[in-house]
């Protein structure tokens, strides 16, 4: 019998395949990025394939505070140091195992860092302790539970392939790990390493070792299956220096055991006929509502009413995304007749810009910096377009979200952006297949062209419907790629559906 409960399929007699995904990050228990959104829907997404995961988190504050107590199922005396429990829960249909250790996760401020941004100087152990349960659940050393498979997500999770394959006291399991951000690798000094309780044949260029320190995320990708990433155009992309960031060897090395399967959107949470957060909802036949969540977004960020172009960005704001050189074109934006409502946190020195910037552009220009999921929601449905410069982005979810709302995305030609968004030149517009306006080279001039012609469309209102129209129509849910990701599953562990 299966030990760990699955979806209903077991109940008639289908073996589903059982794998472990372990994830720092997933909605709607913690999240700081991306990888919640795809930690968060994966679960479903490959259940009508007869996967049956069960995801490991973090315990977390806010954790503990969403899934509540929980049911203790395993003890760890030291885990690196420190005792720990393993409790399951479920949230909805997610089947959820969370390692509580309050030593290493019951911390005020963020799960990487302090309030103040600072990264937590124990990191390194927290994340080694937390590969070392997964590695030990993931083969069969909690009682109750089995897998056939472990799906390790980001550099905080990578740590559970090198236990898996090459501690001596784990069996070997078919792993995959996803990249979903390149630039953080979980680099550590390399007097970390004889406190991993990994054999010291681990510390070479084909274990854990990394340009003379401990490789997280590296390892991981050495020791994983598959590797795969978040879009087909950044597993190609990796490839190079630039965005391999002194990995490319090895990815160039992993050749095609490196993969990209684009991220889905969830259309329970982003929905706009269906959203809750929204002021009036609609869908691409009702677009003219959108007036509605326009004008609720120009009185949350206290701009003038007007039906001319409102921008909006809603990201973390780092050198990754651009936001600097966003910054820069602000004025030109002003000045062309749009308007800007963003939402973000991040660069001390970027939020100092853009204070300053709507201080210099009251009624056109506002700007609200912290975190807020429900504001997010409101913004894609009442703003025009989005804009995302991203310097790279792994996949990037915002533009999907634009275009699932009929907010047009303007993005940089990279990565997931190149490849979901279709730019509005005049052949994709004559064909009818545009949904929004790419550019490239994140720099003042580029993205300066990228808003003349994106005012230049809005003028246009048919033109602009239509582009509307194409995004919201187009399918970026999950199925694709729950098929694409259940398919791996299979073919690594010989298991046919
Ligand atoms: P990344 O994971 O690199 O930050 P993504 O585009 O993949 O970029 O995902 C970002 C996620 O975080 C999206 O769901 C986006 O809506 C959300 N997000 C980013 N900043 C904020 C914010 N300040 N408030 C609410 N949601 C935000
Ligand atoms: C990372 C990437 C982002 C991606 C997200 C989810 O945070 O920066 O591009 O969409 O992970 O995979």
């Amino acid at each position: 019998m299966p030990n760990n409960p699955t979806d209903d399929r077991e109940d008639h007699g289908l073996m589903p395949l059982k794998v472990l995904s372990v994830a720092s990050e997933a909605v709607p228990l913690v999240k700081t990025g991306g990888l919640a959104d795809v930690a968060g829907a994966l679960p479903a997404a490959v259940a009508p394939h007869d996967v049956a995961m069960t995801t490991l988190l973090p315990g977390y504050p806010s954790v503990g505070k969403v899934l509540g107590k929980g049911k203790l199922v395993h003890k760890w005396a030291s885990l690196l140091g420190q005792p720990a429990r393993l409790l399951s829960g479920t949230i909805g249909k997610h089947k959820l195992l969370v390692l509580d250790c309050p030593a290493y996760f019951a911390r005020e401020g963020g799960p990487y860092g302090d309030a103040n941004g600072q990264d937590w100087t124990d990191n390194w152990q927290r994340f080694a302790a937390f590969g070392r349960a997964a590695a030990d659940i993931a083969s069969g050393k909690v009682k109750g539970y089995s897998f056939d498979l472990v799906h390790a997500h980001d550099w905080q999770a990578a740590m559970t392939l090198a236990y898996l394959k090459l501690a001596s006291d784990t069996p070997d399991l078919p792993a995959v790990m996803t990249i979903h951000n390149m630039a953080f690798q979980g680099h550590f000094d390399a007097k970390v390493f004889p406190r991993l309780g990994l054999p010291s044949s681990a510390w070479t260029m084909d274990g854990v070792e990394n340009y003379g320190g401990v490789g997280f995320l590296k390892a991981g990708m050495q020791m994983a299956d598959i590797i795969t990433t978040v879009s087909p155009s950044y597993a190609a992309e990796i490839r190079q220096p630039e965005f391999g960031m002194g990995l490319e060897g090895l990815v160039a090395a992993r050749g095609s055991r490196v993969r990209g399967i684009l991220n889905g959107i969830d259309p329970k949470v982003w929905n706009p006929a269906e959203d809750s957060e929204i002021a009036a909802r609609y869908s691409h036949r009702t677009l003219t509502r959108r007036k509605i969540n326009k004008r609720a977004v120009e009185g949350a960020f206290g701009l003038e009413q007007s039906d001319g172009p409102l921008f909006t960005a809603i990201s973390r704001l780092t050198w990754q995304k651009g936001t600097d050189v966003l910054l820069e074109v602000l004025d030109h934006l002003v000045g062309m007749g749009g308007r800007l409502a963003l939402l973000g946190s991040g660069d001390k020195a970027i939020e100092a810009g853009l204070h300053e910037a709507a201080a210099r552009h009251p009624g056109r220009i506002g700007v609200h910096i912290g975190y807020d999921e429900g504001l997010s929601h409101r913004l894609q449905a009442g703003a025009d377009a989005i804009l995302v410069p991203s310097r790279f982005e792994p996949c990037g979810l915002t533009q999907l979200y634009g275009l699932a709302y009929g907010c047009v995305p303007v993005v940089a030609r990279t990565g997931g952006l190149a490849d979901t968004v279709i730019d509005a030149n005049p052949a994709a517009l004559t064909a009818g297949v545009a949904t929004g306006v790419q550019f490239d080279g994140v720099h003042y001039h580029a993205l300066r062209a990228a808003i003349d012609r994106v005012m230049a469309l809005y003028e246009q209102p048919r033109k602009w419907r239509r582009v509307q129209q194409n995004g919201m129509k187009a399918d970026f849910s999950w199925e694709a790629s729950g098929h694409a990701y259940a398919e791996l599953y299979r073919e690594l562990t010989g298991r046919t559906a």
